[in-house]
């Protein structure tokens, strides 16, 4: 028979209360490539700027199966909104993005959908979402104004997380922990070339006051085929953790 004295007890349920919070409070993030991934949040699926099909490197992803909810797209540029529209329709999904590109959307049949613009925040039924500044460029793939290019910063009860979207290294980001709950984690390009390479992401995540960073838009094409291992120890430098994960793969966050 197992028994403990109320003194030893105590630890034990505690250890168990943090790790029942720990699983409630947990998120599902899963990869699809490029600068492509999902986010589970109060039972609500939320895609992040869908290249998918288009993308050799993601062949494996069974494109038919992902169902969502939300399609939220930080710019115009077709490597993140190639999917976007079949997604949408095939869901009935909520396009989210700036006003332009929604308008966009919208022209082409899409009913759901909400736009924003940089500062602004709306309360949706998983969290907060604001949409910031990004340093980039944003035409759509016809060419159309595509607006500013931006990211989001995400609150929820379980975790709060942003998404730069491609962007260069700025001093914006100084802004998002002035204005927002502590991160649990950022999703920072980390390819170089069009946009930050791991050098610049490393001070993105102390601007943004983050230790937890999962890089995206590397190895797609030839101009931002990157060395894991070099990228990791830049991250590592500095006391932070770089998660670069493999297309498909699912983890808690
Ligand atoms: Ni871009
Ligand atoms: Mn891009």
């Amino acid at each position: 028979m197992l028994t403990m004295t109320k003194s030893e007890c105590l630890p034990a349920f505690k250890e168990a209360l943090s790790l029942q919070h720990k699983l409630m409070d947990s998120m599902k993030f899963t990869f699809y490539g490029h600068a492509c991934f999902m986010v589970e949040l109060k039972g609500k699926k939320i895609l992040f700027d869908p290249f998918i099909r288009y993308n050799d490197l993601a062949k494996e992803v069974d494109f038919d199966s992902i169902l969502v909810d939300y399609i939220f797209l930080s710019h115009g540029h077709e490597d993140h909104v190639a999917d976007a529209f079949d997604i949408a329709m095939k869901n009935d999904a909520t396009i989210v993005s700036n006003y332009e590109i929604v308008t966009w959307f919208q022209k082409k049949g899409v009913k759901n959908t909400h736009p924003m613009n940089h500062g602004g925040a709306w309360n949706f039924d998983f969290g907060t979402v604001k949409y910031v500044h990004a340093v980039h460029s944003s035409a759509l793939p016809d060419g159309t104004y595509g607006g500013n290019p931006g990211g989001f910063v995400v609150e929820s009860d379980s975790k709060t997380f942003y998404y730069s979207g491609d962007t260069a290294l700025t001093m914006d980001m100084k802004l998002i922990p002035l204005t927002s709950k502590k991160l649990d984690f950022a999703v920072l390009p980390i390819g170089n070339n069009f946009t930050m390479g791991a050098q610049d992401a490393v001070l993105a995540a102390e601007f943004v006051d983050v230790s937890k960073v999962i890089g995206v838009h590397f190895d797609t094409f030839g101009y931002i085929k990157i060395n894991h291992a070099i990228a990791k120890e830049v991250f590592a430098s500095k006391g932070k953790e770089l998660i670069l994960l493999n297309i498909g793969e699912c983890i808690e966050l």
